[in-house]
């Protein structure tokens, strides 16, 4: 076969295929298929090896030639239909920009560290600093320094989560009293919030796990009425509005005397309902005086210094505030009631 026959029928075949290549993939291939190492122009080489040296120079330039015209093909073939594709994709790819945003969800914060942000936001507005202390505590800070001797019986008014005998989940923020003692001289005046635990039966109104802020000073001449008036403009402040309040006697070892701060069930107004138990008050707050064996733990002379202590319920507050009936809604997750709240 001579050589311009094979460069004929090369050129025929090329053509034919480059006509029914559809993606420039193909077109890649072809150029392989062609003028690759082991191409068909490649084969062509053979026959300038037998050549005459008078043909060789035409027979050289005629497959330089084919060359050319296969690789301008190529080339322009390759460059349509990249475009070509790329309009395709581009067209798959089309925004529609009046169609309504996706609406993103802005976090927010749980109910009940809003209404402890709230709640410490008062304090500190009345001169309180804020304190803390350890969820997992020492039987003394949760206990003995706070005037439960190994024995008292007021023990067991909280059943405890013990992790050794001597160490527990705190069951109250109380165990920041003695904490904060150790650490500075009167005055103080403190408040401590955090998590508190209770090996209770969980229902509406109670929880294995629960918040509260702790609240005392200690100074010279602090009184009884110090306490009441420090809880009415609390209260008061907080709510932005005056609060129904009722104290009632009550036993803490850690203070003398003690009593109980009870406020008016929001959600019946004082009819009674499942939350206040049908009683018409929720009791909101524990406090005292502070007891002279409990300033003795903290280093601190009782004969010089008094103080008041009161333990706040977080979750009380905010479910007077929100109007939410079951404490148990706290702790379920449920998207539709975390979403209610903002402040
Ligand atoms: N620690 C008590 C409780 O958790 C509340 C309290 C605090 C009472 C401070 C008196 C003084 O029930």
């Amino acid at each position: 076969m001579t050589l311009n026959v094979k460069i004929d029928e090369i050129r025929t075949k090329f053509l034919k295929q480059l006509k029914d290549a559809k993606t420039s993939k193909e077109i890649e291939k072809l150029k392989v298929f062609y003028l690759g190492k082991k191409g068909s122009l490649q084969d062509l080489m053979q026959f300038l090896k037998t050549a005459t040296s008078e043909e060789r120079p035409l027979f050289g330039k005629k497959i330089n030639d084919l060359k050319i015209e296969i690789t301008s093909h190529l080339e322009n073939t390759l460059k349509r239909l990249l475009l070509d594709e790329e309009n395709i994709k581009l067209k798959s790819e089309n925004i529609d920009i009046t169609l309504p945003g996706r609406r993103h969800f802005w976090g927010r914060y749980h109910p009940v560290t809003l209404m402890m942000n709230n709640m410490i936001d008062v304090l500190v507005s009345m001169g309180f600093s804020v304190e803390t202390g350890p969820d997992i505590d020492s039987d003394f800070y949760n206990f003995e320094g706070l005037n439960f001797s190994k024995d008292h019986p007021a023990r067991d008014m909280q059943d405890t989560f013990y992790i050794s005998d001597d160490l527990l989940l705190r069951t109250h923020t109380s165990n920041v009293q003695v904490r904060t003692m150790e650490k500075f001289k009167p005055p103080i005046r403190a408040i401590a919030p955090g998590k508190c635990f209770r090996n209770e039966t969980i229902s509406a109104r109670s929880h294995v796990f629960f918040h509260q802020i702790e609240l005392f000073y200690i100074d010279e001449n602090v009184s009884f009425s110090d306490l009441f008036s420090t809880m009415d403009e609390f209260l008061t402040k907080l709510f932005k509005k005056e609060v129904k309040t009722r104290f009632r006697p009550s036993y803490f070892p850690f203070v003398e005397p003690g009593m109980e701060c009870d406020v008016e069930c929001f959600i019946c107004s004082g009819q009674g309902c499942r939350v206040c138990k049908d009683s018409g008050w929720l009791e909101v707050f524990g406090a005292g005086m502070i007891h002279p064996e409990v300033l003795k733990s903290g280093g601190i002379d009782p004969e010089k210094y008094s103080g008041y202590a009161a333990g706040i319920g977080v979750e009380r507050l905010a479910m007077l505030l929100y109007g939410i009936n079951d404490i148990r809604y706290f702790t379920q997750n449920d998207l539709r009631f975390l979403k209610q709240f903002n402040l």
